[in-house]
């Protein structure tokens, strides 16, 4: 979109089961990186399989993301994942509130110290935000407008540029491409979510803050989305886990 690099980010979640099939799906994201000319590919494995695919090179294009952070550089925290190492790993991004986190008991406070964490440890933070359901009187717009408040709260207008929001609706994540999001309500939502960051911090950074949709992005909607959504790219959960889905979602959205 305009000027903005677009994005388009793998969310593998817990998948897969087993590294070689991990290699094979970077491998095919690595194959189609280089072909891109305006769109960058983070991939986001499991923190198990971290480290021996950021040891592997690959294209400029693709970075590597985690899928979580703490919040603390170092300590007695059992279980948990520092920003520092994920930095030190080669991590470039960390999606940070996932609504499938959020559903597991992490607050917006929670999601607003691991935002502060990742910048601090020099790492971008793809805040994910969505609302369960959608009301005809609209309140779900207030709904994000907290989310996105309370997850921020750590955050100045000094050190914001660093952050990426994904708009992911909860309704529509994990389904195929017919239940995405109508591409006029994604645009009024992208609107809203740059008015509601100019508001907390200021207008020239927030319109430089790009903004992902997430939620059944496949590649038979994503040109679409992506042209008329007012979005910078996309969070994509289980089609980044289909090897030549994938590939053939990035040209997709690079050829939009
Ligand atoms: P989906 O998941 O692409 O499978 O809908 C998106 C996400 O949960 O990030």
């Amino acid at each position: 979109m305009q000027g903005k690099k677009r994005l388009v980010v793998g969310n593998w979640k817990m998948n897969p089961l087993w590294l070689e099939d991990a290699k094979y799906l970077l491998s095919a994201a690595n194959r189609t990186a280089p072909r891109l000319t305006k769109t960058s590919v983070v991939v986001c494995p499991p923190f198990v399989y971290l480290s021996a695919l950021t040891a592997t090179s690959v294209s400029k294009n693709l970075y590597f993301g985690a899928q979580d952070t703490f919040w603390e550089r170092r300590g007695s925290y059992t279980g948990e994942v520092s920003p520092d190492s994920l930095f030190n790993l080669g991590c470039d991004y960390v999606i940070v509130g996932h609504s499938e986190r959020r559903a597991l008991g992490e607050t917006n406070e929670d999601v607003s110290k691991k935002v502060a964490a990742a910048v601090r440890a020099d790492i971008r933070p793809i805040i994910c935000v969505g609302e369960s359901e959608r009301d005809e009187h609209g309140h779900y717009f207030s709904f994000i407008r907290d989310q996105i408040t309370g997850s921020l709260s750590d955050m100045t207008t000094k050190n914001l540029e660093h952050v990426c929001i994904a708009y992911e609706p909860i309704w529509a994540i994990g389904k195929s491409a017919e239940d995405a999001i109508d591409v006029r309500e994604l645009q009024t939502m992208a609107l809203f979510i740059t008015k509601t960051l100019s508001e907390l911090f200021s207008r020239s950074v927030s319109e430089s803050i790009p903004i992902l949709y997430g939620g059944s992005a496949e590649p038979e909607n994503v040109q679409h989305l992506f042209v008329h959504g007012g979005v910078d790219g996309f969070l994509v959960g289980h089609e980044s886990l289909d090897a030549d889905g994938f590939r053939l979602l990035l040209s997709n959205v690079d050829q939009a």
